[in-house]
């Protein structure tokens, strides 16, 4: 995470909900006003095509997250710009606090994160298996979210 300086500090303080160090560069706008729950606010970051991406953020509001969309047309630039490894890469990308959580992680594990608030820099359920949180199909097995750190991929939480 590193801070924002110069002509992008002016810009990012011109965008609402840019100001803290450590969010990623804009590259677009965020659409509408947070919604869902009483729990953190969420910011996602996902195509505006993305058909799961959008089944996902009612998941996270009916489970009491408030939630941010922000439409991108490159998020994988996003990705990489918050360091995700490139082997748990799914759809979108999303931020709540200090940590990264991309793709189609259980509520579960996310509840786990914010409450133990552990030294890594987020987590990710790769891939973007069948039967997960806004995803169609069946479940073919258990769901390894992973952490992510240091340099470090590890288990996080298995649902
Ligand atoms: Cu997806
Ligand atoms: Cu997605």
């Amino acid at each position: 995470m590193r801070p924002i300086s110069g002509i992008g500090a002016l810009a990012a303080a011109a965008l609402v909900l840019f100001t803290a160090c450590g969010e990623p560069t804009p590259v677009a706008r965020v659409q509408g006003e947070p919604a869902g729950g009483t729990k953190a606010t969420i910011t996602i970051y996902a195509s505006p095509t993305c058909g799961c991406c959008h089944e996902y953020i009612p998941y996270l509001r009916e489970h009491g997250y408030m939630v941010q969309e922000v439409p991108t047309d490159d998020v994988n630039a996003v990705k990489v710009d918050l360091g995700v490894p490139k082997k748990t890469w799914s759809c979108h990308t999303a931020v709540v606090d200090d940590y990264v959580i991309e793709g189609h992680v259980p509520i579960e594990a996310i509840d786990k994160l914010l409450a133990e608030r552990p030294r890594i820099d987020g987590i990710a359920l790769p891939g973007m298996p069948a039967g997960s949180p806004g995803m169609n199909g069946t479940k073919q097995g258990p769901f390894v979210v992973v952490s992510f750190g240091h340099g470090e991929i590890e288990e996080f939480l298995t649902v």
